[in-house]
């Protein structure tokens, strides 16, 4: 029989540690100390009372029947706690339906085919024009049934029944949104901050909206802009860039799973096959002493789809933001290796 005083809350987390190794093999301890770091004080009594509350439940109980085994109890007690703590876990790397937005733009599109090339299953395509998007996505009703679905990003409900996925059908609803949206200095000031800030709040809203009990296992992967973070004369352009710093600094507050946030530098026309090696930084400090200033678009959507897939490190943040760019060079293979290195340098 166990001695119930040294059976407190730190030794049912080691416990937890053992039976998440097959989650977070080799940083299991890490693991547990993410997800422990996001629960207040607060909850860790209320979790370490109710194991307390079971316990002597249990105690009461197996006094009634004359069978108590405190050890048998209190492992039981750990074991549940170390299940949820493990669905937590998985379900944040498991795959669901992604919802690529701007679609049928120059970035959206390759993004899109690059996921279907990766073999995600359900990879669905929001867009404003069927036409378009006929001959860039290569879908022939473009409708539901193809998972395209026609809307407009400024409108929350066109979102929302993307969100959900055919009304027909046993499909299940978006579990990321990849944003490739952009908007254009010809737009009113208006218009620029409903493309690119508001609608980035509609998708999360609807993203959430689509999983009422569950939201634990959603991620966004939005494509902003390096240079959202300069201070700039007013202009058309400047307005572009602090709605897209506003999308930023509100993904970075939405309690989603996972927000990644790709910050390009230039994207000229025709770039593919030049300056291969790519290279990733914070807050501009790419750029600085170098005469290379742009990455190609099919970079950026290579970059993003591995975003997608990427399974979250255990004990990493899920949280990541950096700039991309590239240089000439050797070609940059290893993606995963390279949003790795876009950390910062106490999140590893
Ligand atoms: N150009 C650069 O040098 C540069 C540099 C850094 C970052 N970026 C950013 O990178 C991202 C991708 O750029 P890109 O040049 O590949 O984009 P793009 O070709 O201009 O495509 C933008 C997409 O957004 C869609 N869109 C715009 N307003 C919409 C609305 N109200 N509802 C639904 N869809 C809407 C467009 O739809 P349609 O296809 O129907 O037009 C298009 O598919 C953008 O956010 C851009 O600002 C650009």
């Amino acid at each position: 029989m166990a001695d119930t005083a040294s059976i407190d809350y730190r030794e049912v987390n080691l416990r937890e540690n053992s039976s998440t190794a097959s989650t977070c093999t080799g940083s299991n301890r890490r693991d547990f100390k993410d997800n422990g770091f996001r629960m207040t004080s607060l909850q860790q009594q209320l979790c370490s009372s109710n194991i307390w509350i079971a316990i002597v439940a249990s105690f009461l109980i197996g006094l009634l029947l004359g069978k108590f085994d405190i050890e048998l109890l209190s492992n039981k007690a750990s074991n549940m706690h170390s299940i949820v703590m493990k669905e937590a876990t998985t379900s944040a790397d498991s795959s669901g339906a992604v919802l690529v937005t701007g679609a049928t733009g120059r970035t959206g599109s390759l993004l899109y085919h690059e996921l279907k090339r990766r073999g995600v299953s359900d990879v669905r395509a929001f867009v404003r024009n069927i036409t378009k998007a006929q001959s860039v996505l290569g879908c022939t009703k473009c409708d539901e049934s193809e998972g395209v679905y026609l809307g407009d990003v400024t409108k929350p409900e066109d979102l929302e029944r993307a969100m959900m996925g055919p009304r027909s059908g046993g499909s299940s609803p978006v579990t990321t949104i990849a944003i490739a949206v952009g908007g254009s200095s010809r737009l009113s000031p208006d218009m620029q901050r409903q493309v690119e800030f508001d609608s980035v709040v509609h998708s999360v809203k609807a993203l959430a909206h689509a999983h009422e009990n569950q939201r634990n296992h959603l991620r966004v992967v939005l494509c902003s802009s390096m240079g959202t973070n300069q201070a700039r004369p007013p202009s058309s352009f400047a307005n572009i860039l602090f709605w897209k710093l506003n999308a930023e600094t509100f993904l970075s507050t939405s309690a989603l799973s996972s927000t990644i946030i790709v910050k390009p530098c230039g994207l000229p026309e025709g770039m593919v096959g030049k300056n291969s090696t790519l290279v990733v930084g914070h807050n501009g400090t790419i750029m600085a002493g170098t005469e290379y200033h742009s990455v190609s678009r099919e970079d950026v959507a290579n970059v993003m789809a591995e975003s997608v897939v990427m399974a979250n490190e255990c004990g990493k943040s899920k949280h990541l933001r950096f700039d991309l760019c590239s240089r000439p060079g050797p070609v940059t293979t290893d993606l995963k290796g390279l949003i790795e290195g876009a950390r910062w340098e106490w999140d590893n």
